[in-house]
């Protein structure tokens, strides 16, 4: 019988590079949950939880958050029924630990038959820092502008839930160096590993975001359907 394997696409990409804005496209497309280890963890922020205060220092200096922290976020996460089809994940694994953590997940949680591919969006630094500089974000939606490619209709007013939008802590210009450091002293061990594995794609993404999405889908109708 040819059963049907779960779709799970992983994102990576540095700083700014699109993952959200395309994972976000995806989802809607393919009607599977996109999920972000770092909406997950600014959501903790926004509601004043434990681990929310604990991370707030380390999340606006462009830290990395501990490993075991982003573990649990990502498990509740993924125990959710919106799961069962499958679904996207942007920002995780990113780094080597975090690939054996994800599969500890998988054993508990979804130990089906599973198609993974891994699609790694590359811009450069320059690029990230431009794109960084102008975005803003509504903490309250967690929706995402950019002041010239996609502002918000009314100035600093957010189109979905018309709260103010602001700038990212972590956009100030020292915390962007710092994600850019950590992006690119833990990213080519993890596109050796699944390139190894043959599922990585990768993606162009200093390209208009309707030509990234493009590229993506053409990609994707090359993985097993
Ligand atoms: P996270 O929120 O994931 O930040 P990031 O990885 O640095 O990526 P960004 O969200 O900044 O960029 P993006 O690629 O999503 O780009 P976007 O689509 O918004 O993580 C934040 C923090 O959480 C980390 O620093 C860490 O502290 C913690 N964290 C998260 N995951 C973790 C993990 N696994 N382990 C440990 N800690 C973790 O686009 C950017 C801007 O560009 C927008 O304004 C957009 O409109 C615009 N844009 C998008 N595409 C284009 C295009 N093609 N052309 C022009 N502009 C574009
Ligand atoms: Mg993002």
């Amino acid at each position: 019988m040819n059963k049907t394997k779960k779709k799970i696409l992983i994102f990576m990409g540095p700083p700014g590079s699109g993952k959200g804005t395309q994972t976000d496209m995806l989802a809607e497309r393919l009607k599977i949950p996109a999920i972000s280890t770092g909406e997950l963890l600014r959501l903790e922020m926004k509601n004043n939880t434990k681990i929310g205060k604990a991370i707030r220092k380390t999340m606006d200096s462009g830290r990395m958050v501990a490993d075991e922290t982003v573990k649990e976020i990502t498990e509740k996460r993924l125990a959710e029924p919106d799961t069962k089809k499958g679904f996207i994940l942007d920002g995780y694994p990113r780094h080597k630990k975090q690939i054996k953590d994800l599969e500890e997940i998988f054993q508990k949680l979804h130990q089906e038959e599973k198609d993974i591919s891994v699609f790694y969006i590359y811009v450069s630094s320059q690029e990230s820092r431009k794109r960084l500089g102008k975005r803003r974000v509504c903490y309250s939606c967690g929706s995402t502008y950019h002041l010239e490619i996609n502002p918000p209709k009314k100035k600093n007013i957010c189109d979905a839930c018309g709260h103010k939008i602001e700038r990212r802590k972590d956009d100030e210009p020292k915390a962007v160096s710092r994600r850019l450091r950590n992006f690119h002293s833990e990213n080519d061990p993890l596109l050796d590993h699944f390139s190894a594995r043959k599922i990585l794609f990768r993606i162009n993404g200093e390209q208009d975001i309707k030509k990234v999405q493009k590229d993506i889908l053409a990609d994707l109708k090359k993985t097993p359907s």
